[in-house]
């Protein structure tokens, strides 16, 4: 009788799915033909990238109204927070990504092309073709310079980039989003580019697995020496905040919970993991009390973290590295060096800053946008920017807080007390959405001001006060949060725009963006996680949450990514991995 129920079940679920799914794919037929007769008689939304951005923003257009083409070098979406999974084998790569195509369906034409070039006068982009089938092969074969194989300190690696000569093409559009992401800021730090190794993109994750096993592998060989030995078996990660932080915890786990068993002489005596930071604490933009966990955490894991400590040279075989203070060099010798001091704009997001002029897009981390994410300096608001490559101009602070200090100082005193002043921050915080950020920083200025702790304070005061938080006032962060926020925010706003040749959105009733911070998480190894909800208010704060650290936060992590995994065969994929990587450990060997 068990076996019968179960049987009904299964029969049922499956059923189910395999009607779903049928369903899913008639709409997208039906859908893709009803939108192919309406071709050319509607406006052409172009979307560049297929990352946290594009993806939501695809899912969500509404491909009657639109004629929708995503142009992007790469053809899948890939879920970033588990690279650093991926770079020592917890998860494995095809569990990481999404096609496109399989996302969003035929109802969205998808070219693989990479955008070099924006014409906002004539509505046009230029792309360079990325598919193989269309590279001419002439000689004028490209070179690029990739991580070397560092076992043997043999010199970089020199790959033939198989795009040689590119064919171009240019596209129309109606409205463009740009949603290009960023690329990896190396500060212009001699050697990196050519001895270190980024977390980006799927394959540094590739890249830095292999050479892992390669280290341990070359560290094997009897001719080695012991000093060659200690070298080959230290890893070096460069920065502090999530991505280095992850990747350290990753590795700690990946030396404790499986090259222990087949390495023991050399996971005891030589191997070293070394984290070194420029700044006085790790994770800096999340609560102290998750820096100092995370710090005696990682004391516990045996990674050691050098804070207070630049890198200033990354070489074939040592870092150099230089402390606060102090203006000695020292050299590290070492073998794998990951890379994670942070981002900056892709050539793309500059050259469109440079079409605009830079009077106008004045942040060099991306483009500036209003408040509906439009492109600041295109004057028919054809183009919107986010995720990454995008940066949300704000008002300044102090222009701000003067504006509401005189509509509080009703009597023109020119003082104000707290009350009355927070009432009002509090009723402005819809049209300013910063002041809720820096509530804070308002408060503790406010008490700074009132010098004489009259409870009262002068505009002068204040202003003086708050031109120091106004520099450090940050743009939303680069994070797969905002950027997916933002591209469902501005497919519905689309969806909805009844005229798009007005660039008056608020005569037609469309809201601004509004960032909703879920708090923020990050992977500290040793199964623990550090969770953040500092600034989520209102969400978090009815249960008055506190930082999050350790298994509960682990847990927490876990069940965060795989229900942010897109689709059921990825979920399906991740919980397979963790369970394999539970039972089996990981795949250690390099390919
Ligand atoms: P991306 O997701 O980077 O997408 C950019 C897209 O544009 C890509 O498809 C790319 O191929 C395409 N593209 C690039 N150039 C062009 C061009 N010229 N023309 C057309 N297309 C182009 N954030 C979190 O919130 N939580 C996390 O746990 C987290 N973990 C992370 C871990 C790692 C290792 C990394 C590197 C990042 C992590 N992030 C995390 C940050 C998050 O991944 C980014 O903020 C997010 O990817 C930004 O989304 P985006 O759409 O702007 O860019
Ligand atoms: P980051 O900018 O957050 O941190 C880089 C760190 O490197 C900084 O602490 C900086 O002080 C340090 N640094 C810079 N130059 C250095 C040098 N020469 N020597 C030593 N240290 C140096 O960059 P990261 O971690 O790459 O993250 C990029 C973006 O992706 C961030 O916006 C981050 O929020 C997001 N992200 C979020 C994650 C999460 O939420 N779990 C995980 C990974 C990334």
């Amino acid at each position: 009788r068990r076996l019968k129920n179960l049987l009904i079940v299964t029969v049922v679920g499956v059923g189910t799915f395999y009607s779903y799914r049928g369903y899913r794919r008639y709409k997208w037929y039906s859908e893709m033909s009803d939108s192919d007769k309406t071709i050319g008689t509607k406006p052409r939304i172009v979307v560049l990238g297929t990352g946290w951005g594009a993806v939501p923003l695809l899912k969500h257009l509404d491909t009657q109204k639109y004629e929708v083409i995503c142009v992007s070098p790469r053809n899948y979406f890939l879920m970033t927070p588990l690279l650093p999974s991926v770079s020592v084998g917890t998860v494995e790569t095809r569990t990481v990504i999404e096609s496109i195509r399989s996302l969003v369906g035929p109802r969205v034409k998808f070219v693989e092309a990479t955008c070099i070039n924006v014409d906002p006068k004539a509505k046009t982009i230029t792309c360079n073709n990325n598919g193989e089938q269309n590279v001419s092969r002439g000689d004028d074969v490209k070179t690029i310079v990739a991580p070397p194989s560092r076992e043997s300190g043999a010199s970089s690696r020199i790959i033939k980039d198989s795009a040689r000569t590119r064919p171009q093409f240019d596209m129309k559009y109606d409205i463009l989003v740009v949603a290009v992401g960023s690329e990896n800021n190396t500060f212009n730090t001699p050697g990196v580019e050519e001895h270190a190794h980024f977390l980006k993109e799927l394959l540094d994750a590739r890249r830095i697995r292999s050479a892992i096993s390669d280290a341990f592998e070359s560290a094997m060989t009897p001719t080695q020496t012991i000093a060659e030995r200690k070298r080959l078996l230290h890893f070096v990660v460069v920065g502090g905040g999530p991505t280095g932080v992850e990747f350290a915890a990753e590795l700690a786990d990946l030396v404790r919970e499986d090259l222990q068993h087949y390495f023991p002489r050399l996971v005891s005596s030589d191997v070293k993991i070394t984290l070194i930071e420029a700044l006085d604490h790790v994770l800096s933009m999340m609560d102290k009390k998750i820096s100092d966990y995370t710090e005696r955490h990682f004391r516990r894991e045996n990674i050691d973290v050098l804070m207070n400590t630049f890198v200033k040279e990354v070489k074939q075989r040592e870092v150099i590295i230089q402390l606060k203070g102090s203006e000695e060099r020292i050299s590290i010798p070492c073998s794998v060096v990951v890379w994670a001091t942070g981002i900056k704009a892709r050539p793309l997001t500059n050259r469109i800053r440079e079409i605009i002029g830079s009077t106008i897009q004045t942040n060099r981390m991306g483009l500036l946008t209003d408040r509906y994410l439009r492109v600041k300096g295109v004057e028919d608001g054809s183009i919107f920017a986010l995720g990454d490559c995008a940066t949300i101009a704000q008002p300044k602070l102090v222009d701000q807080i003067q504006l509401l200090f005189e509509e509080a100082d009703t009597q023109h005193r020119g003082s104000l007390d707290l009350n009355q002043f927070q009432t009002l921050v509090e009723k402005k915080v819809t049209e300013f959405p910063q002041l809720e950020i820096f509530s804070k920083s308002i408060e503790k200025a406010f008490a700074e001001a009132d010098k004489e702790k009259s409870g009262y304070v002068t505009l002068t005061a204040l202003r003086a006060i708050l031109e120091k938080a106004d520099q450090k006032i940050r743009a939303l962060p680069a994070t797969a949060q905002v950027a997916s926020q933002e591209g469902r925010y501005v497919a519905h706003l689309l969806n909805q725009v009844t005229d798009i040749q007005s660039t008056d959105f608020k005569q037609q009733n469309l809201k601004p963006f509004q960032y909703k911070h879920m708090g923020a998480l990050a992977y500290v190894g040793g199964d623990s996680a550090v969770l953040d909800f500092t600034g989520s208010k209102p969400v978090f704060d009815l249960f008055n949450l506190q930082p999050l650290s350790g298994r509960s936060a682990a847990y927490l992590w876990k069940s965060f990514y795989f229900t942010e995994m897109f689709t059921g065969r990825t979920k399906t994929l991740l919980a397979f991995d963790w369970v394999r990587t539970h039972i089996f450990g990981r795949d250690i060997s390099r390919y």
